[in-house]
């Protein structure tokens, strides 16, 4: 269930049994559970030992009050109302460390008032605080003892997103990263959001010592069902595939971003000389302010979409090229928009906007308008959509206005335009791209950073015959892997496979 306190809750003794495990509680630890909701977690550990010492507490009045009627029995577990991000006697406790193990399933994915936002910011100066989860995260590792461990049901967002950098530095210089094992939402019952991945990571607190340098961090990804999670806490791991990651490597990493591929991946996202940006500006485009009144569908397409007019060929100007208005009586120009079906070009939704004299004035002066990067409308680039699919799918856009659901990639040098295309259809390009970051969002920022290629003049005449060839064809097929082939030998595996591919793959006649 979600509701205001972000109240998912642990139905699942298979999370909690692999959790209790991480944690390995000793009869004498004082033990946290800092957002108790309905107290499974709390079951979980006085089933491992009836007596453990345990505080908990929850924001919500009813919660606090089904534990206290449910513990009441028990001298051994103490329960409060309070807001764990801001209590006293946690800053009190923070100063000099104070739980022995913590164990938590924080809230996360609610909306906060911008109140309580500017008080989250001042007392976590630095740290992203439209999160809760992160900065539960943070508190909470700030409770522990040296050498006391957590265990945190969390998104995996803040491995890889910018906003999260900071926290990332923070457990890196602070904590013994232990494991993190990544899982879709969906085994968690009830939950299911589409934006990220839930992992559970365990951290051992270590200010002092030096061990953080030469630890591996053991990374758990693709397991099948939760059951194997109760598999991992009986120690039955042999089935599962665990990567193990260097600390000292991800503190290198620039923004301390966590890459999780395997290694000739993770090796060459990391070391590439030459980036996209190097090649490319990366840019988000124009958002109306208000979408069903200012955009259309093209009358006779596939298909109609809701709420948005279907407009005639009369009321559309195709040739219109420039940031001022058109002229009356036509009142849209097409625009680049959403996700494409096809890769290299789009075939369906034949999104208009209005380019009226009015509403580009709302555009430039609506508070909630972005009139953004608008240096590049019009130009020739390749339109990445902003929302991940398994396959993204990247198309030429010629002379279009974009908008903010694609992230448009120009060229620096003209000569790069259809090898970019070519790239960014890559199966290579698809898979830096899940690794650099696997949320459901493909924003600029991340694009920037894909390792690429510098062609030769030769090379880039063989890319560029290919896609001319699928473009006019409107069918990828044996080019595609070609393209596939060609990048892989570029950038993957350098040594071997660059003769590998030079044997493969026919030159175009040119
Ligand atoms: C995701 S639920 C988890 C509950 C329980 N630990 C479990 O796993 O089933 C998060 C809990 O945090 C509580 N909560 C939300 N914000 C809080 C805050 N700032 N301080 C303390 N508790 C909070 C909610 O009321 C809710 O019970």
């Amino acid at each position: 269930m979600g509701d205001v306190f972000c109240s998912y809750y642990t139905k699942n003794s298979n999370i909690t049994s692999y959790m209790v495990s991480m944690i390995s509680p000793n009869q004498d630890d004082h033990i946290l559970e800092p957002c108790g909701g309905d107290g499974i977690f709390i079951d979980a550990l006085l089933n491992y030992y009836p007596d453990l010492h345990i505080d908990t507490c929850d924001l919500d009045k009813t919660a606090v009050q089904a534990m206290q009627s449910k513990y009441s029995v028990l001298k051994n577990v103490s329960i409060r109302q309070t807001d764990t991000l801001t209590d006293a006697l946690f800053d009190f406790y923070s100063g000099m460390g104070f739980y022995d193990k913590i164990i938590g399933n924080p809230p996360y994915g609610g909306w906060q008032e911008y109140d309580r936002r500017a008080e989250l910011k001042q007392k976590y100066k630095g740290f992203y605080v439209k999160e809760t989860y992160s900065l539960f995260l943070l508190r909470c590792v700030s409770l522990l003892k040296e050498n006391g461990v957590l265990s945190f049901i969390i998104p995996d967002t803040f491995l890889y997103l910018h906003n999260h950098k900071q926290l990332r530095k923070f457990l890196l210089e602070n904590t013994i990263i232990k494991e993190i094992v990544i899982f879709p939402s969906k085994f968690f019952p009830g939950v299911s959001f589409r934006y990220s991945n839930l992992c559970i990571i365990t951290v051992q607190k270590e200010e002092l010592g030096s061990d953080k340098n030469g630890n591996s961090i053991s990374v758990i990804k693709g397991l099948k069902s939760d059951e194997e999670l109760a598999k991992l806490s009986t120690g039955m791991r042999d089935d599962v595939v665990t990567k193990r990651l260097l600390q000292k490597d991800i503190f290198n990493n620039q923004d301390f971003a966590f890459f999780i591929g395997d290694e000739n991946t993770n090796h060459s996202i990391v070391t590439s000389e030459c980036r996209l940006a190097d090649l490319a500006d990366c840019v988000t485009g124009i958002y109306t302010g208000d979408n069903k009144k200012f955009l259309a569908i093209e009358c006779g397409n596939q298909r109609e979409v809701s709420g948005y007019p279907s407009i005639s060929e009369d009321d559309i100007e195709y040739s219109h090229q420039s940031i001022q208005p058109i002229e009356f009586p036509r009142k849209y120009i097409p625009i680049v928009k959403g996700s494409s079906s096809t890769s290299y070009f789009r075939t369906a939704d034949k999104w208009l906007i209005e380019w009226t004299p009015s509403a580009i004035k709302h555009y430039t002066n609506d508070k909630k308008a972005r009139f953004q990067n608008s240096n590049y409308y019009f130009r020739s680039g390749v339109a990445v959509p902003m929302v991940k699919s398994s396959k993204i799918k990247a198309t030429i856009m010629s002379g279009n206005v974009f908008d903010q659901s694609v992230v448009g990639v120009f060229p620096k040098d003209d000569k790069h335009l259809l090898y970019l295309l070519a790239f960014l259809n890559s199966s290579i390009a698809n898979e830096y791209i899940h690794i650099i970051n696997p949320t459901a969002n493909n924003s600029a920022n991340y694009l920037k950073k894909l390792p690429i290629y510098i062609p030769t003049e030769s090379e880039l005449q063989d890319i560029d015959d290919w896609v001319t060839a699928i473009l006019e064809s409107r069918s990828s097929n044996q080019y595609q892997q070609w393209i596939d082939s060609f990048f892989e030998g570029r950038l993957k595996n350098k040594l071997c496979k660059i003769h590998a591919w030079q044997q493969k793959v026919p030159s175009t006649a040119h």
